[in-house]
């Protein structure tokens, strides 16, 4: 079946039953998605489904045929740029182990996409991730100041 990942269509020969993280992991070698619990729990298999935060450790694979696929690999805008939500990440120092923070991050980028300014109970609603390494100040932190970081680069560009 044929995905479309990151702006690329992908071919890829599976089962229509396989979960999406398993294709993005073992057939693709995309192995920034993480799998933590395998039951739709904690958030770190999370990737832009058609624009919503999805996790895909029981997702079938058939379910993601037609939608538009992002993945923490594809949201650097280019080789060098970062995102604003990668860039106010490393500014707040979030991550402690990593292990979560792929899937925080997919997360932060769909709120902000649907919520350029978002208040402290508009980020707890939406981040629902699970970070054993208790993070959940320094997300919240980072969420504010991607989105400043968003705000700044949207009045630049339209005052070009
Ligand atoms: S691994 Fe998918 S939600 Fe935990
Ligand atoms: S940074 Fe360690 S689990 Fe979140």
């Amino acid at each position: 079946m044929e995905l479309n990942i990151n702006g690329k269509n992908v071919t890829v020969e599976v089962e229509d039953t396989m979960p999406l993280l398993w294709v993005l992991r073992d057939e693709l070698n995309m192995t920034g998605t993480k799998y933590g619990c395998g039951v739709s729990a904690c958030g770190a298999c999370s990737v832009m489904l058609d624009g919503v935060a999805t996790r895909t450790c029981i997702l079938p694979v058939a379910a993601a045929v037609g939608k538009p696929i992002k993945t923490i690999e594809g949201i650097a805008d280019g080789e060098n740029q970062l995102s604003a939500v990668q860039r106010a990440w490393i500014e707040h120092q979030v991550p402690q182990c990593g292990y979560c923070q792929s899937g925080m991050i997919m997360a932060a980028e769909a709120l902000l996409d649907n919520n350029p300014d978002p208040s402290d109970e508009d980020i707890d609603k939406a981040m629902t991730n699970i970070c054993r390494c208790g993070t959940y100040q320094r997300v919240r932190s980072a969420i504010k100041g991607a989105a400043k970081m968003r705000a700044g680069e949207n009045s630049l560009l339209s005052s070009l």
